[in-house]
């Protein structure tokens, strides 16, 4: 229990800070930079926050930002694992008709992948299960669209994208256009469950809190096409042990679609010898107007 006089002083010091914001020329910033004055003071005050916690979340801040290189984004990592990505997303890809849900981008997309071409592998030589993957892109009236451009980038059954082998590699990731149908299929390896790199703060934050850094497996998805809203998302398999424990909160159940496991004598629909078993999903995506 604070006293009177206590309380009077910590509120006066919130709307001394605020009103030094008076003056922001721009209205959106003096919008942002206030409100994140009252919320912070506020967490400060409910938690009654000790010096030594204030330390503490300093140091945390600065290992995020010494871990940070351009291979290496902790602070989206640490967004990520808040929610503060996935509802950054919801709040501004507001539900369209029955356009396709978007999901958090995550740090591993790649500018400049290989232009795989309809029916393409975009796994590269990834190891892991083929996977054909096949749909449609259309509008909210179920219209084709041709000529959209998928972007798709995965992690390989060992858990890894290529960009964290430290090598030149570029595997599980490609991108090609929709025919006049708004068709596409590609090949890709199986998506798998993965973790999210926890040897950072992020990592340490996880365990401190009991957390498990795994995400539900998952291939990325990005579809842009003019006058459309580009779609960033993901396609998760159906029976994954992580669904409902992924570590960025980027499950959405309208996201989730069934693979079918084929054994191995079953012919490819593109006739691709195929030695191991193999699998297929289908996805209909889509586009909302820009
Ligand atoms: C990903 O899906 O690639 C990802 C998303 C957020 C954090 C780390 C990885
Ligand atoms: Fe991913």
């Amino acid at each position: 229990m604070i006293s009177a006089e206590q309380e009077a002083r910590e509120a006066a010091l919130v709307e001394r800070v605020v009103a030094s914001f008076a003056g922001t020329p721009d209205p959106r910033t003096k919008e942002l930079v206030e409100a994140l004055t009252r919320h912070v003071h506020a967490f400060l005050r409910e938690t009654r926050l000790t010096e030594e916690e204030w330390k503490r979340a300093i140091d945390f801040l600065t290992a995020v930002g010494d871990i940070t290189d351009e291979r290496r984004q902790e602070f989206i990592m640490l967004s990520d694992v808040l929610g503060a990505s996935m509802q950054t997303i919801t709040i501004n890809n507001e539900a369209y008709a029955n356009a396709t849900e978007a999901t958090v981008f995550g740090p591993f997309f790649v500018q400049g992948s290989p232009d795989v071409g309809l029916g393409g592998d975009v796994a590269g030589g990834a190891p892991g299960e083929p996977c054909w993957v096949s749909g449609t892109v259309t509008d909210t009236d179920g219209g084709p669209i041709a000529g959209a451009r998928i972007e798709v980038w995965e992690a390989d059954a060992d858990g890894r994208y290529d960009v964290q082998y430290g090598d030149d590699r570029v595997t599980g990731r490609g991108h090609l256009h929709t025919d006049e149908t708004g068709g596409f299929r590609f090949w890709a390896v199986t998506p798998t469950p993965y973790p999210i790199p926890d040897d950072g703060p992020v990592g340490m934050f996880l365990r401190a809190t009991g957390r498990s850094p795994m995400r539900a497996s998952h291939l990325h998805l990005m579809v842009q096409a003019d006058g459309y809203r580009t779609l960033v998302t993901h396609v998760f398999p159906r029976g994954d042990a992580y669904l409902d424990s992924d570590s960025v909160f980027g499950v959405r159940e309208s996201l989730i679609v069934d693979v079918h496991q084929q054994i191995p004598t079953t012919p490819t629909p593109d006739g691709r010898e195929v030695t191991g078993p193999w699998a297929r999903i289908e996805v209909d995506l889509v586009l909302a107007p820009a």
